[in-house]
């Protein structure tokens, strides 16, 4: 070799170590090489410590939140110390990124037509079985299997009911694992692990729910697009979801209505009244979206079926809000079978109520309580894109000459004044000091071995990459004749926002393989004793079988509130609401603040998964790829 060919080989490894970041195409290639390791090919089945893992799934795990000192935060994000989950929400959002990454961006190929099929398979195993109809598309978050004690079909999370089920057996395990690790304070450790596993007994027995169901609806929507690249596919999809009016249906009948006479819809968890009290006083005939599809006459008898709604009693979380709006956005605009047909009046009045809900509470910084308000899905960038997917969607119908329901132009309104003024807002004011990256909360809050603060920065990937997948979602519309992106105006504060993507694309090129690909994408509704619905305001009390409770006179040392249900009947004036809040409820103080996710005393299990974060990822930089600058 001659010496100007090494000067200049030496040139170069320079270059590219000192400031050049690597060629977007290259980082996009290696993203869809890991995502593609991530999902099973070949099914394992549970035996400890060698995890169920079912076909066409992609990788998630439960993981639990300590956080401080390096031994805390080894908890959290250890190799070993997770536990593998099968479920339908993680790999039904990579499917639909990867085929959006195609659909949006400039990106190779995501996916062939075998994997994806593994996948759709896989997720077709998540309906619900305990429906008289046929194709219902009805889901749940795991998958049911059958009980013949019942006659019916329960939701079974298999590895996290096998690891409780044998737990101090497998903790032992474990615990070998952390010696050999040479972790200290094994043993106080290893406590507080079974207290927070205990926890989650209660969790298993869920019912379907609109979160993910409404996923699949808005997957139904894009295999219907892609039918030319991927055939056959979308009509493997419609054997078993063709019943559209079946599932209208059910989002209505359990639909939260404050106004209604009825208990079974104007009673909800008393954590969903605190922070959203303010928009039932002012939307006093709103129809909103509930997470599950139960109601209380349903829960009195299926909880013996092991079939029951945590606390026996439904919800509102602004997340499941986000995707059952956009679920139902796409289903109408690309004409999903006949399901524009039952867009009926009260279906329109749901749609509208969830989408000013999802405004309203961007715009009020979710009352201060995001604990409350993404009760299961702690994620704010997670969430705010789920939102903006809608937005994205309504402004292409705009450029497109689409007719649309009148309803669908004042969501439009709604969303575009949201996400272009106060979400912009919420990024600039959290934006790291780089003024590049953002920061959710994994990790945030640890500290080094001086007791320094040093955050690990474990979802800062998948939080900038939300952010740029927002921006462009806001902000740009595809263009049918080019194929690009397009941002939808000139002007200073289009300018501004460009400057945000580029810093944001820049970062996550420089360190897309730095940081963990961590998210919290989904957890219990409850992160530690603040968030039980107990010590709420309520003015409903019962037993499941119909017997009145008295919190006044309740000794929660010897009585159990498992067949409890507490929860809020129609609206209570807020002189009086604010008087119960005074008050101490089961002999407890309303939790009135809440102090973010990293707090003493109240770690959480929460569901991370590293290829959703390596999708969105790959959507963020595909899209960069295809704007038109
Ligand atoms: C289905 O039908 C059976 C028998 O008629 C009934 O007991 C059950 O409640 C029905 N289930 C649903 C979800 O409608
Ligand atoms: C609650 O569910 C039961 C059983 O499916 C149903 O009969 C009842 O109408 C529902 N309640 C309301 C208010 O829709
Ligand atoms: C079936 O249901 C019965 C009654 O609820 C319950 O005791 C039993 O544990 C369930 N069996 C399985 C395998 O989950
Ligand atoms: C965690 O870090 C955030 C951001 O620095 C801070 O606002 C919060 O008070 C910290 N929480 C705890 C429990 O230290
Ligand atoms: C963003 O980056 C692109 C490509 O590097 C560049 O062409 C464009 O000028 C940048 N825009 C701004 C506002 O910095
Ligand atoms: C109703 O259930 C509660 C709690 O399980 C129980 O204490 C009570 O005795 C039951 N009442 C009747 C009338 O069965
Ligand atoms: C209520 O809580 C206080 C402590 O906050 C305790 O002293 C008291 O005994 C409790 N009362 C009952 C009835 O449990």
């Amino acid at each position: 070799m001659t010496l100007h060919k090494i000067v200049y080989l030496l040139l170069c490894i320079c270059i590219y170590y000192t400031n050049a970041s690597p060629p977007i195409e290259q980082v996009m290639d290696k993203l869809i090489k890991i995502i593609s390791e991530e999902q099973v090919l070949k099914p394992a089945e549970y035996k400890f410590p060698q995890w169920e893992k079912k076909l066409g799934l992609y990788r998630s795990e439960v993981r639990l939140n300590f956080f401080g000192e390096p031994v805390q935060a080894e908890l959290r994000k250890n190799k070993y110390i997770n536990v593998f989950d099968n479920n339908m929400f993680a790999t039904g959002w990579i499917a639909s990124v990867l085929l959006e990454t195609n659909m949006y961006g400039r990106a190779p190929k995501t996916i062939d037509n075998e994997h994806l099929s593994l996948a759709v398979d896989a997720i077709e195993t998540f309906h619900d079985h305990n429906q008289n109809e046929s194709s219902v598309p009805l889901m749940t978050f795991w998958s049911q299997t059958y009980n013949q004690t019942t006659n019916a079909w329960e939701s079974t999370p298999d590895n996290l009911r096998d690891l409780i089920a044998d737990l101090d057996d497998n903790l032992e395990r474990l615990e070998d694992i952390l010696k050999v690790l040479g972790i200290k304070n094994i043993a106080q450790l290893i406590d507080r692990i079974r207290s927070t596993s205990e926890g989650l007994k209660n969790a298993f027995e869920i019912p379907p729910d609109f979160d993910d169901t409404y996923l699949n609806i808005g997957l139904g929507v894009q295999l219907k697009l892609l039918q030319d690249k991927y055939p056959s596919l979308y009509f493997r999809w419609l054997q078993t979801n063709s019943n559209m009016k079946k599932i209208i249906d059910l989002t209505l009948r359990y639909s939260y209505r404050p106004s209604s006479p009825y208990l079974d819809q104007n009673t909800i968890d008393p954590r969903t009244y605190f922070w959203m009290r303010d928009f039932i006083r002012d939307n006093p005939q709103a129809i909103i979206v509930t997470t599950w599809a139960q109601n209380i006459t349903e829960v009195r008898t299926a909880a013996q079926k092991c079939i029951r709604m945590p606390f026996n009693l439904n919800n509102v979380d602004v997340t499941v809000g986000a995707n059952v709006v956009y679920g139902i956005t796409s289903a109408i605009m690309y004409d999903l079978l006949d399901f524009k047909d039952y867009f009926n009046q009260d279906m329109q009045t749901l749609y509208l109520s969830t989408a000013s809900l999802i405004a309203w509470s961007i715009k009020n910084s979710m009352k201060n309580r995001p604990d409350l308000a993404q009760v299961y899905y702690p994620s704010h960038y997670n969430f705010l894109w789920y939102g903006s997917r809608t937005l994205f969607i309504l402004e292409l119908a705009r450029h497109q000459q689409k007719v649309v329901p009148d309803v669908f132009n004042r969501v439009y309104s709604l969303l575009s004044d949201t996400y272009r003024s106060d979400v912009v807002k919420f990024f600039q004011d959290n934006v790291r000091s780089d003024k590049s990256s953002y920061d959710d909360f994994l990790g945030v809050n640890d500290t080094n071995i001086f007791g320094k603060s040093e955050p690990t920065g474990e979802d800062r990937i998948f939080s900038t990459a939300q952010t740029v997948n927002i921006l462009i979602a806001s902000f740009t519309y595809l263009d049918g004749n080019t194929g690009k992106l397009k941002w939808i105006t000139d002007g200073p504060q289009i300018d501004t926002i460009k400057i945000m993507v580029n810093n944001s694309i820049s970062w996550l090129l420089d360190n897309i393989f730095k940081y963990q690909p961590f998210n919290c994408f989904f957890s219990g509704s409850v992160k530690g004793f603040n968030q039980l619905p107990f010590w709420y305001p309520a003015n409903f009390y019962q037993y499941l079988n119909g017997t009145t409770l008295d919190p006044d006179h309740f000794d929660t040392k010897t009585q159990s509130l498992v067949d409890s249900i507490v929860g809020v009947s129609g609206y209570i004036d807020e002189t009086s609401y604010e008087r119960m809040i005074s008050e101490k409820h089961f002999n407890i103080s309303t939790p009135t603040t809440f102090n973010g996710y990293n707090s003493p005393g109240a770690e959480f299990p929460f569901w991370s998964s590293q290829p959703y974060t390596h999708s969105v990822t790959l959507l963020a930089l595909a899209q960069y790829n295809n704007l038109d600058k």
